[in-house]
């Protein structure tokens, strides 16, 4: 076999068979197959698409070319969650103590943030002497201990995603519902997995911009994860506005002590209910509740102070600095420079989440290249969202740095531009929408 029939099968809009796709990702992780070859048949699958079968041996492929988890030493059925992406995205830092309420035991291996969307690892970093490079021989007992452990994926998880998924950056190959799929479910699957429950992110701050886009990637990913035998559950949340109050890494996990203390967000709560429902009914851990008893415990669970006792016990078991109270030390102040006002009167109609997150990645929360640095106090804060009246004037959001850094006059002046576009203000009030648009099973 040789890598042009690959490419030409596929150029042609043939199925690849599990040979060929075999031949690649061994090609691709050995570093046998140079680039260009490697590019052109990922513009191939961009511009032709996979079936079923096709995304699931790639998918099974990927996972199996670095090392694959063996999660038997927890107890109950392993689950994981994976969210597409999103601005303000605060969810697994509440959602692994709430489910750990409930016995759920979890391994979350997390990503960095790159470009608008923001990653879980950079926000526990923002916490004192948290460790976020976990050695995998110490899971089991930080598991034992308190039910769960985060930390960033190791390179030897799925070595094949990472190669191609450097080049797809580079290739304009991301926005593929084969390629997508097959690389998120690969690293779902050699994490141990066996049952998965996927965040797809719907919305102008979101990989997928409609939901038809968004139900299609969720039943892709569904089918994938069923014909591995892992059941999978995908829940389609709104990002067409920043999730919460906050975004940027310590000013998000301040959200998160106030969510998990019972002063949470509407939208964040929903959206945390909803992954926590189903991830409690996939390990089993439901205790025969209705389900409306269900959902009703797991709310209570984020203001009877039991989350918050179990995400400090987080915090202090991968050595992040609590205090006395129990909330984290963080590694830096956010100190709030400027309010951006409304230029008219009206509801806000929308937020558009991917220039509130470009705005934050300016004033320094975010990165535009891997080796960037980042100001963990940076951020937005919002005072008014979807929905809600102001008059002109009124200050629209807040925007942050750290005491520890600082922000040009020209940065702030860029955020605040793309702000104003961001917030769209109109006469009428717009209709108040659930942030759960769909769920797929
Ligand atoms: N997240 C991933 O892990 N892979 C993709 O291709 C897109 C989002």
């Amino acid at each position: 076999m040789n890598m042009i029939e690959v490419i030409t099968a596929k150029r042609d809009k043939l199925s690849l068979t599990d040979e060929q796709i075999e031949f690649f990702v061994e090609g691709v992780t050995n570093g046998t197959i140079p680039d260009y070859q490697i590019s052109a048949l990922l513009m191939a699958i961009v511009l032709n698409g996979m079936d079923e079968r096709e995304m699931t041996t790639l998918t099974l492929e990927m996972a199996k070319s670095g090392t694959q988890m063996d999660l038997s030493y927890m107890d109950g059925i392993p689950v994981d969650k994976h969210s597409t992406g999103g601005v303000g995205d605060k969810i697994t830092p509440i959602l692994l103590p709430l489910i750990a309420t409930f016995g759920v035991e979890t391994v979350k291996l997390s990503g960095r943030g790159l470009g608008f969307t923001g990653g879980t690892v950079d926000k526990f970093e923002s916490i004192e002497g948290f460790n976020v490079e976990v050695d995998s021989k110490d899971f089991p007992e930080l598991v034992k201990k308190t039910g769960m452990v985060i930390s960033g994926q190791t390179p030897d998880l799925a070595p094949a995603d990472k190669i191609l998924y450097s080049l797809r950056d580079v290739t304009a190959t991301v926005d593929s519902i084969p390629l997508i799929a097959s690389s998120i479910m690969s690293k779902k699957i050699a994490g141990g997995a066996k049952a998965i429950v996927l965040d797809v992110t719907c919305g102008s701050g979101a990989f997928m911009k409609d939901i038809k886009m968004a139900e299609d990637l969720a039943k892709a990913m569904i089918k994938i994860g069923n014909l591995a035998g892992r059941k999978t559950i995908a829940v389609i949340t709104d990002m067409d506005q920043p999730l919460g109050r906050f975004c940027g890494n310590i000013l998000e996990m301040q959200e998160v002590v106030n969510t998990v203390t019972g002063k949470g967000e509407e939208d964040v709560i929903e959206v945390v209910t909803e992954l926590a429902f189903h991830l409690i009914k996939l390990a089993g851990k439901d205790a025969g509740m209705s389900d409306e008893v269900l959902r009703a415990e797991i709310r209570a669970r984020l203001s009877d102070g039991s989350c918050f006792e179990k995400y400090t016990e987080l915090i202090k078991s991968q050595g992040g600095k609590v205090l006395a109270s129990g909330a984290p030390v963080y590694v830096d102040k956010p100190f709030s420079c400027m309010n951006v006002c409304s230029p008219d009167s009206g509801y806000v109609q929308s937020v558009r989440a991917d220039l509130i997150g470009k705005a934050s990645v300016i004033l320094g929360a975010g990165r535009l290249r891997k080796t960037d640095a980042i100001d963990y106090g940076a951020g937005i804060g919002f005072y008014v969202k979807v929905g809600d009246r102001v008059e002109r004037g009124d200050a629209l959001c807040a925007l942050y740095h750290g005491e520890k850094s600082d922000v040009s006059e020209d940065k702030l002046f860029d955020a605040m531009e793309l702000i104003l576009e961001a917030y769209q203000i109109g006469p009428e009030k717009p209709e108040k929408k659930s942030s759960i648009l769909s769920v797929i099973s």
